[in-house]
């Protein structure tokens, strides 16, 4: 039973989640959107949403920081264990209860406003319950973490999920003998990992980062009183094929 849940299912959860998003990807393109309800009851959305995002992105990559990182990294830049873990703890746990909180204000705005409801499918509502739930594991692990500051349960984990992605046997059983609430916990997030290419969530993965960087614009409105005089075609495609050559003319050197 544990050599199933924790290590067999994770690669079950992984490879649908990698190959099931690609295949969505290719398949209905259109389909890959937040599917934002943001014209509906806004002032809620944004404080819910804000509280959510930043809760669940500083709790994401704290998962990554925390459970990817090779111990002799954390050795190397003298972070004790007991250090790491209350660190762990610390920012999850505020991390946590913003995502909880906005959460919350979510699920309540999805669930009781009508015209949200009628706008939602059964997996976005669905995703955002068991995103909750997790959550509520997830801050009850801070409980059992708690009886263990000497850090010892998390290098467990650690030893656990770079096993699972390094592919090396018996990773398993490095967490055979934890507290039932962080196993509980490990299993509905992979679970989420499974049905993320089904839901919403794959919104995750098209941050619009070229935003960022793309050429910046401007509209200018023409003062013009009267309209250009029209052209012909022939005159058109005369400017055109000028600026074009202009276009590509060589810089003289400076
Ligand atoms: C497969 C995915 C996941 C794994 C393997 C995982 C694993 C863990 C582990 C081992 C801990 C305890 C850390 C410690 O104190 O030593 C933890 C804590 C926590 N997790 Fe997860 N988790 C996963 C997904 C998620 C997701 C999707 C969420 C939120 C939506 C979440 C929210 C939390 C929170 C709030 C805590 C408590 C604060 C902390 O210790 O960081 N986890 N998780």
């Amino acid at each position: 039973m544990n050599n199933f849940f924790f290590g067999i299912y994770p690669y079950i959860a992984l490879s649908v989640l990698i190959f099931g998003s690609i295949a969505r990807y290719e398949r209905d393109p259109f389909t890959w959107k937040s599917s934002s309800s943001q014209l509906l009851r806004r002032r809620q959305l944004r404080l819910g949403s804000v509280l959510f995002h930043v809760g669940v992105l500083t709790i994401f990559f704290g998962h990554l920081f925390g459970l990817l990182t090779p111990l002799w990294i954390i050795d190397a830049l003298g972070i004790s264990h007991s250090a790491k873990q209350v660190l762990a703890m610390a920012v999850g746990g505020i991390a946590g209860v913003m995502a909880l909180v906005g959460g919350g204000i979510l699920f309540h705005r999805r669930w009781t406003d009508p015209r949200i409801r009628k706008t939602s499918s059964v997996a976005d509502i669905g995703i955002l319950g068991l995103l909750l739930a997790q959550l509520v594991l997830g801050v009850s692990t801070i409980f059992a973490s708690a009886q263990h500051l000497d850090g010892h349960e998390m290098v467990k984990f650690m030893h656990w999920a770079q096993g699972i992605l390094t592919f090396r046997s018996g990773a398993a059983a490095q967490i055979a003998d934890v507290s039932l609430i962080f196993k509980l916990h490990i299993v509905l997030g992979l679970t989420i990992f499974l049905l993320f290419p089904f839901t919403r969530l794959v919104h995750m993965l098209s941050v619009p980062l070229r935003y960022f960087w793309r050429p910046g614009y401007q509209v200018v409105r023409s003062r013009r009183s009267a309209p250009l005089p029209a052209h012909s075609d022939a005159e058109i495609k005369q400017a055109r094929v000028a600026a074009a050559k202009s276009r590509q003319r060589p810089q003289p050197a400076e």
